[in-house]
């Protein structure tokens, strides 16, 4: 019987440490050595040529939410899944949300049996709390951290989402008991109401209007105010989808500051601006909602911005906020009342399977990030942020064997037609990339080689994870 199931030869192996040639065993669904010269195996992969990083893991994604009436999310978790380890993911982690009223655990039980049996990739789920009422700061909150779901987002803008202040700082304080690690939506409602209002009073309806509602100011202000709230109960949270110079500022402040402050971006800050929310000159004056989401895309100063807090190390995470929604259906982009006015074109956009070669191509491609640095911000960061190291998020014994196989020099366009998504485009449309995932091992499995997913649905579990005792704090 050969010692490995599975030998990865010949390849060069990246963590967000080290870069080396070796090879990789695998044996049980994990890695057991990264040595030279591993040859008995029932399984060989020549991986000469091509770099070996971990599987990436994207911390940020929404599958299968109800996104209220009339508007359906075009990927289940079957098809999200799918299209992740088309992209190089070997896990995703999306959101449960608890609606206005109801209950967290049975949106988060519901949401679990959703996902159980059909998801390509592994899965680790947050929550979302849009009603911190007694009983869910009392009984649900930590009994749920207990049970392994040990991440929660919170908003500060959206109808039906978002808490004021007093409710920030009474959830902040039981994240801050319960260890549970906090993400935080900074965009501040009241302005978006007020600046929605008076665009809409002057006729700018069109999908532009929905970079005009949220400029800069508003993110800025609302990143300023979480974290302050973070400050005063002293708890480290996570400012998810910053978007451009303002924010980012803001969170370079507090961390020199010494504030716990942590931070994702995402490949639209680093590649798409505002103007491609006016159409770029296509013919369809809706063409501009492709784009829409939140924050949304600024400029080309703002992506330098980014990119510059990325390499400083500002940055914990780049993950995708893959939220879709099909552009021609009038459950999606072009709903009726989307049509009528900006403020009801679903937010979100489809980025789980771009990610990564988006990312990979600016960054490491264009030499403005080692491939040390790609690996830590598509994969071990998201890892260690939110409870998954030293399980998942690279490449040593006893890690779960998920990698990712990169072809660095293989140019690609991207196109909706190769793409795995429920959406029906990208907003990257004729994105010319240089670097490819092509192939992608998820507990020792081959699950997708060269555009092709390879695994059925079922194969990727749902994970549970523990807080750090060490970030459980009781006074
Ligand atoms: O526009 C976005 N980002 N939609 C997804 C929900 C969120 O705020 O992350
Ligand atoms: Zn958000
Ligand atoms: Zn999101």
């Amino acid at each position: 019987m050969p010692e490995f199931d599975l030998a990865i030869r010949g390849g060069t192996v990246v963590t967000a440490s080290d870069t080396v040639r070796a090879d990789v065993g695998v044996r049980g669904g994990r890695i057991v050595a990264v040595a030279e010269g591993i040859a008995d195996a029932a399984r060989v992969i020549d991986a000469s040529g091509l770099l070996v990083l971990p599987g990436g893991i994207d911390s940020h994604v929404h599958i299968a939410q109800d996104p209220g009436p009339g508007i359906v999310m075009a990927d289940d978790f079957a098809s999200a899944t799918r299209a992740a380890a088309a992209g190089g993911n070997t896990c995703v982690m999306p959101f449960a949300v608890q609606p206005r009223g109801g209950s967290l655990r049975a949106a988060v039980d519901a949401y679990r049996a959703k996902a159980e049996g059909q998801c390509h990739v592994d899965v680790a789920i947050h929550m979302i709390i849009s009603d911190p009422s007694e009983a869910v700061l009392g009984q649900e909150l930590p009994a749920l951290v207990a049970d392994g779901y040990t991440s929660f987002k919170v908003f500060m803008t959206y109808d039906d989402l978002v808490l004021n202040d007093r409710q920030l700082l009474d959830v902040f304080h039981v994240a801050r008991l319960q260890g549970a690690r906090v993400m935080v939506h900074a965009e501040g409602y009241d302005a978006i109401r007020y600046l929605s209002d008076r665009l809409e009073r002057a006729g700018e309806t069109a999908p532009y209007g929905h970079a005009l509602s949220r400029p800069e100011v508003v993110e800025r202000e609302a990143a300023h105010r979480a974290i302050s709230h973070a400050e005063l109960i002293d708890l480290p949270i996570v400012i998810v989808h910053v978007s451009g110079r303002e924010a980012t500022e803001q969170i370079a402040w507090a961390q020199a500051r010494g504030l716990k402050i942590r931070a994702e971006t995402c490949p639209q800050y680093l590649t798409l601006t505002a103007e491609h929310m006016k159409g770029l000159g296509l013919d369809d004056p809706m063409a501009g909602a492709k784009y829409v989401c939140s924050p949304p895309p600024r400029d080309v100063q703002s992506q330098e911005a980014v990119w510059s807090g990325i390499r400083r190390g500002i940055f914990d995470v780049v993950s995708s906020d893959h939220s879709p929604f099909r552009y021609d259906d009038p459950q999606g982009k072009l709903n009726p009342r989307g049509k009528s006015s900006f403020r009801w074109i679903p937010n979100g956009i489809p980025g789980v399977e771009t990610r990564l070669p988006v990312f990979f191509s600016e960054g490491v491609s264009k030499g403005r990030i080692s491939l040390n640095q790609f690996a830590a911000l598509t994969a071990t960061n998201h890892a260690k942020l939110y409870g998954l190291y030293p399980r998942k998020g690279s490449i040593a014994p006893g890690f779960d064997a998920d990698l990712t196989l990169w072809d660095p020099n293989k140019r690609e366009t991207i196109r909706q037609e190769i793409l795995h998504h429920g959406a029906d485009y990208t907003p990257w449309e004729g994105f010319a990339v240089t670097g490819w995932p092509v192939m992608t091992i998820a507990g020792g499995q081959v699950i997708a080689e060269d555009g092709r997913v390879l695994s059925e649905p079922g194969r990727g579990r749902v994970l549970d994870r523990a807080v750090d005792p060490a970030e459980r704090r009781d006074a």
